[in-house]
This record gives structure tokens, C-alpha cells and sequence, in this order.
């Protein structure tokens, strides 16, 4: 049994790097909007659900997997899917789990680039609202359209360097290097400065919203404690309907659901790649659940208490709506320039979010410079530079096509909603009815810090697939017509979906020469029953 060379320096390490994988833009910008809009506190109930019945079984599925791949000398998640399901199908399958983080760090890149600009911008004074309230929303507007391009398709790329582009760059290098340094000198070194500072910055910032009072004595009604209510109390999706009527609607449990996923990472092919750089012996049942834990301390105590209460101090009800861009990138400077110290809250803000967003991007990165490493038999060096061509041409497509994020959006709704479904579903049959949940439990368990509860191999065989496959089913009933039929008419949307198929197809033809190789490496183990640790400990 071949042991991978590369490894996690320690469990805090590990534990922090999934975290930060976790916690990211959509713990401070998805979920407090998503929140507000499907029923406030209300939306808790299907959240909840979903964290336990889809996010936490699938995530144990994962580390599991993860790490059972790993004793093989696997990294990436189409060799590991093929060690665990044993025919060549389940292979092709793991493509997903490159198409997937590839896709999305495309476009999260260059969201992460905006936060990085916009502290910059911050720090350096030159967000600058002007002096007359009047304005200053529509001001907000035009930086958001200057740092985006969102007005005009081409903006960005034109002949001057514009300053967004230089961001992007900046951003861009910085993964790559970390990247580059590799798992324990680069991801795990930079997670395990990057999250206490960012729970400390948004610590910060959330003292400062909790401690604003009622900013306008001449509206009295906007104070913090009725902007915590405003996004906490239970409440209809549509106004004068009752409190619990969000929980009738699918799309309130179709939005928690796929929130969940997104949150913790789950479902992105990325845990799985994680995962698989530990040893044996390690634990991954209290790891995963305290990485879920962390993750849900950043979303529901910090995302959940900042952007939407200081909307709603500084300018009510109509503040907080809109989409989660809209709200971070649009309404936030106009609360910042408001706020007592706005421009040292605001730098804070977005450097933490960039830091937030880095950590994740980086995740992103890593299973598929497993994959070139491990399937092409390249160093790291190559991989690198490969995998940074891919992606800065993707990239640099989303860049350009940026009137109205046409591309962003196309991309996200794609491969950031529907595919993850779709992995999620075939990571579950796999572990639960391929490799067994028996065989499954017993692997987690070795090493295990403690013990996963009983209820869990009933969920993640009956009712995690049930209940997958239920929101999904209503999922596509709801959005995948309006999709469909935008595709029909060509332009930007069609044009994405190319490079979501260009993307796919490639690492598919990679997977196709890499296959065989990998066959023969996991038949040699297969009759050593060593290689299957989970029989020899279970039966001791
Ligand atoms: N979990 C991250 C967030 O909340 C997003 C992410 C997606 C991270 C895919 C890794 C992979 O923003």
C-alpha cells in the first residue's frame, strides 16, 4: 500500500484548512441575504434540517472517502472514486469533482479580487461617496459598475490596464503561490494565520454594528435591536401571510439546502481531495464535525449578525434587499460611509472577506493539481502551470464578459447549484450503496476520536438520498425551464456552457489516459487485505 507523499502538518492544520475552505464569501454575503428572504428566523427550521440530514452525513461520507483513497496513494477524486466503487464507471464520475472547484475558482477568483480592491480602496480614502446622502447610493452604484465592468462586456480587457484587472492578478498570483508551495508549507501555513484573523476582523466589525444604537434619532425605528429582529424573527416570505408559511414553500427548503452545500464545501469534490492526505490512524469523525462546527459559528453568529442588522440601522427595510451582491458590494459602502469610522470598518470588512475568500479559493485548486499530479505523472512545477493556464483562461472569459455577470451568474448557476447536486447524489449512492455503509462506518471509526452517532448509517443510506434527491427533483421543476430556454437563445449564457463542457471534456480525456494506470495500481492492493484496513480493524 503506497502512502502519499504529501501531508497535513497537523490535526489543527487540517481541521483549519477545511474550515477555511468552509467559511468564505458565502458565509458573510449568501447566507445572511438568502436568510432575509425566505423568513427570517423561519428559514432556520429547513436549514437545520438540511445541515443534519444532508450537510453533516455527507461531509463524514466524504472524509471518509477522502482518506480511505488516501491509504492508496490517491489524492484526486476520480482515483479515489475508482478504488472505492471498483469499476472503471465511478472513475469517469469523479470528474465532477474536478469540473466542479475548477470551475468555480474561475469566477470566485475574480470576486475575491473585488474585496481586495475594495479594502484597498478603503485604506487608500479613494471610496468616496461624496458629501450629500442623496447620492450616495447611486455613487455606490458606479463604483461597484467601475470595479465590475458590469455595464459593458469587454470593459476590462480593453487597452488601458484597468485597475480591476491588476487586482485580479494580484489575487490570482497569491493562490497560485500558495498553491504552489504545496499542502502543509502553503494551504495549511496560510489557513492557520488567516482564520484567527478573520475571526478577529470580523469580531471587530461585528461590535461595531452591535454598538451602533439608533444612528438617526429622527428615525427611531432603526436601531440595532429591530435589525437583529428584522433578520432573526420568524416572518412570512410575502408580506401578510404568517410567520410559519415559508416552511409550506419548496423553494425556502430548496434554497437551505443548496446553502448548506455551499457553505461547508460539501458536494465540491474538495473534502474529499482534503481528506485524503491523512494518515491512517487519523481521526476524521470529530474533525469533520468540528470543521462543520467552526464554519456554522462564522455563518449563523457572524455573517448572520453583520451585514443585514447594519443595513437595516443605517437605511431600513429597502436596504437589505437584493441579491448577495447587491448587498455586500452595493449597500455595505453605503452603510460604511454612514457609519461612525466607516473607512476603517470598511477595509476591515473586505480584507476579511478577501481573507475568507482566499482560503476557499485555494481548496478549489488542490484536487485538481492532485489529479495532474497523480494522473499525469507530472511534478509540481508542470501541474501548476497548467492548471494556471486553465483557469486564467476561464477566468479571463468571466472578465470579459462581464455585462451583468452574464458569465459569473451562467457559470454559478450551473456548476455552483445543479452540478453539486448532482455530485452530492453520486458521492451518497457510492459510499452508501457501492462501498457500503457498513465497510464505511467501520473505516471512520479507526483512529476516530468518537463515534458517529447510530442514527447515522440509517440517514446516509435512506434518508440523505431521499431527501437529495426530493429538493432536487422540485429543484429542476422550478428553475431548469427558465434556464433551458435562456440557453436557447445563444449568447453569453450558451457561450458559458461551453467552458463548463470544454472544461468537462478535457479532464474526462485526461481520466481516460490516467485510468488504466491507476486500475493497475489499486488491483496490485486489492488482493493484499492490508490495503483494506477497514476489514482487518473491524473484525479485531
Ligand atoms: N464554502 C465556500 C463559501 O462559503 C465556497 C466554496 C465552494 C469553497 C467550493 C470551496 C469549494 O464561500
Amino acid at each position: 500500500m503506497s502512502q502519499s507523499k504529501e501531508q497535513w502538518g497537523s490535526r489543527l492544520g487540517i481541521i483549519l484548512a477545511v474550515a477555511g475552505s468552509a467559511v468564505g464569501l458565502g458565509n458573510f454575503l449568501r447566507f445572511p441575504g438568502l436568510a432575509a428572504q425566505n423568513g427570517g428566523g423561519a428559514f432556520m427550521v429547513p436549514y437545520f434540517c438540511a445541515l443534519l440530514f444532508l450537510g453533516i452525513p455527507i461531509c463524514w461520507a466524504e472524509w471518509t472517502m477522502g482518506k480511505y483513497g488516501g491509504q492508496f496513494g490517491f489524492n484526486s477524486c476520480p482515483a479515489i472514486f475508482g478504488v472505492l466503487g471498483r469499476r472503471p464507471i465511478w472513475r469517469y464520475l469523479g470528474v465532477l469533482g474536478l469540473v466542479i472547484p475548477v470551475v468555480i475558482y474561475m469566477y470566485y477568483v475574480y470576486i475575491e479580487s473585488w474585496c481586495l480592491q475594495y479594502s484597498f480602496n478603503y485604506l487608500f480614502g479613494s471610496i468616496n461617496l461624496g458629501s450629500d446622502p442623496t447620492h450616495y447610493v447611486q455613487r455606490s452604484k458606479e463604483f461597484f459598475t467601475s470595479v465590475t465592468g458590469d455595464d459593458a462586456d469587454g470593459v476590462m480587457l480593453g487597452s488601458s490596464l484597468h485597475q480591476s484587472v491588476i487586482f485580479w492578478a494580484i489575487t490570482f498570483a497569491v493562490n497560485f503561490y500558495f498553491i504552489y508551495r504545496g499542502l502543509s508549507k502553503g494551504i495549511e501555513a496560510f489557513c492557520t494565520w488567516a482564520m484567527p484573523i478573520m475571526g478577529l476582523a470580523a469580531i471587530v466589525v461585528l461590535v461595531r454594528v452591535l454598538t451602533l444604537g439608533t444612528p438617526n434619532p429622527d428615525l427611531p425605528n432603526q436601531n440595532v435591536m429591530n435589525g437583529l429582529g428584522f433578520m432573526w424573527n420568524p416572518k412570512p416570505k410575502v408580506a401578510g401571510g404568517s410567520w410559519w408559511q415559508p416552511l409550506l414553500n419548496a423553494d425556502v427548503w430548496m434554497a437551505a439546502a443548496g446553502q448548506i452545500f455551499f457553505t461547508l464545501s460539501v458536494g465540491f469534490g474538495v473534502i474529499i481531495n482534503y481528506a485524503s492526505y491523512l494518515k491512517r490512524k487519523d481521526d476524521v469523525v470529530l474533525s469533520g464535525l468540528t470543521a462543520s462546527a467552526t464554519n456554522e459559528f462564522f455563518e449563523v453568529c457572524l455573517g448572520g449578525l453583520i451585514t443585514i442588522p447594519a443595513a437595516f440601522v443605517f437605511l431600513g427595510a429597502i436596504g437589505t434587499e437584493g441579491s448577495s451582491f447587491q448587498v455586500g458590494f452595493k449597500t455595505l459602502p453605503v452603510v460604511f460611509q454612514y457609519m461612525p469610522g466607516g473607512r476603517f470598518f470598511g477595509a476591515i470588512w473586505f480584507f476579511m472577506l478577501f481573507l475568507a475568500a482566499i482560503t476557499s479559493s485555494l481548496s478549489m485548486l488542490q484536487p485538481a493539481i492532485a489529479f495532474l499530479e497523480e494522473g499525469l505523472k507530472i511534478g509540481r512545477k508542470a501541474s501548476v502551470a497548467l492548471l494556471g493556464l486553465v483557469t486564467a483562461l476561464g477566468s479571463f472569459f468571466v472578465i470579459w464578459f462581464s455585462k451583468g455577470l452574464a458569465a459569473l451568474d451562467t457559470m454559478d448557476f450551473w456548476v455552483g447549484t445543479a452540478m453539486i447536486f448532482v455530485l452530492a447524489m453520486v458521492q451518497v449512492f457510492l459510499f452508501s450503496w457501492s462501498f457500503g455503509v457498513k465497510k464505511g462506518v467501520r473505516f471512520a471509526h479507526i483512529g476516530a476520536e468518537m463515534k458517529l452517532p447510530r442514527w447515522f448509517p440509517f440517514v446516509i443510506k435512506y434518508v440523505t438520498p431521499t431527501y437529495l434527491t426530493a429538493v432536487f427533483v422540485m429543484w429542476c421543476t422550478n428553475n431548469l425551464g427558465g434556464y433551458l430556454s435562456q440557453l436557447k437563445q445563444g449568447g453569453v449564457p450558451l457561450l458559458s456552457v461551453c467552458v463548463i463542457a470544454t472544461v468537462l471534456v478535457f479532464f474526462l480525456i485526461l481520466i481516460k489516459i490516467a485510468g488504466p494506470r491507476w486500475g493497475a495500481e489499486s488491483k496490485d492492493t486489492s488482493t493484499d487485505t492490508s490495503a483494506f484496513p477497514v476489514i482487518a480493524e473491524g473484525k479485531s
